[in-house]
């Protein structure tokens, strides 16, 4: 059984008081209240990973960042690199976020390279795959899934799934259970069929207005192996009762 995260995804929120502020709060109360079996991770905007990078030091908490370039270096300008990220003290690299895929085309052939680019920085992909509402409704969630998973996750992948369907995503409505359960299976099979016995072990995680009320059900989920909080992972308090409702 592989030991379940929580990664808290701040998205394109707050300037460096507020981060600091906020990384404060989240580790003094996990040095004062301990958790075990469980990875931390919060993932802050670029210009925050180094003094994040800082604040976490000697913490239980890692630090993630929101998205890479699929190169090494060069003439991109606004870019960021893997290996920069992993320079910075970054462990963790959310790739094919559907706010990314909406907002920059990315697709899954972008997906498929940043990944590459991440795990060959030494970074852990969190790659996200959901289907929209139009799709859903279209009866279209298993095809979606299917076609993602098999063009963003490059041979050999060794990483983590996050299960996210758009219309979840900061509407205050999460999937429910049932259909979590029943997506997660079918996104359990497609990864064994695509990797083999290695699908087995991959993580996958739910996010999609996952909060302090919910986490515990969610979390309860037969395979789901931790959460991608974006909302709630902006308030310290609610952060750290998702971390505590993993069982
Ligand atoms: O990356 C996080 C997800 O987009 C979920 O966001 O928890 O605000 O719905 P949310």
């Amino acid at each position: 059984m592989s030991t379940p995260i929580i990664v808290g995804n701040w998205k394109m929120n707050g300037l460096s008081a507020d981060s600091a502020d906020r990384v404060k709060q989240i580790t003094a109360d996990l040095a004062a209240q301990p958790v075990s079996g469980v990875e931390i991770v919060v993932c802050p905007p670029f210009t925050q990973l180094a003094l994040v990078a800082t604040a976490l030091k000697g913490s239980p908490v890692a630090l993630g960042a929101q998205d890479c370039h699929k190169d090494a270096k060069g003439a991109h300008t606004g870019d960021i690199a893997a290996c920069m990220l992993k320079d910075v003290g970054t462990t963790h690299v959310i790739l094919g976020h559907s706010e990314r895929r909406r907002d920059h085309g990315e697709v899954d052939e972008t997906v498929r390279e940043k990944t590459v680019s991440a795990i060959a920085a030494g970074l852990t992909p969190i790659v996200c795959i959901g289907e929209t509402e139009d799709q859903r409704q279209e009866g279209q969630t298993e095809d979606t899934l299917g076609w993602q998973i098999k063009g963003s996750l490059p041979d050999g992948f060794d990483g983590i799934v996050a299960y996210e369907p758009v219309w979840a995503i900061g509407t205050g409505l999460a999937a429910t259970s049932e259909d979590i359960q029943s997506t997660v299976a079918f996104i359990r099979a497609e990864l064994v069929r695509q990797f083999g016995d290695a699908g087995k072990s991959l993580r996958i995680l739910y996010g999609g207005s996952v909060d302090a009320t919910n986490a515990a059900s969610i979390l309860a989920i037969p395979d789901v192996a931790g959460a991608l909080v974006g909302g709630a992972s902006l308030k310290p308090d609610a952060f750290l009762s998702i971390v505590r409702a993993v069982p």
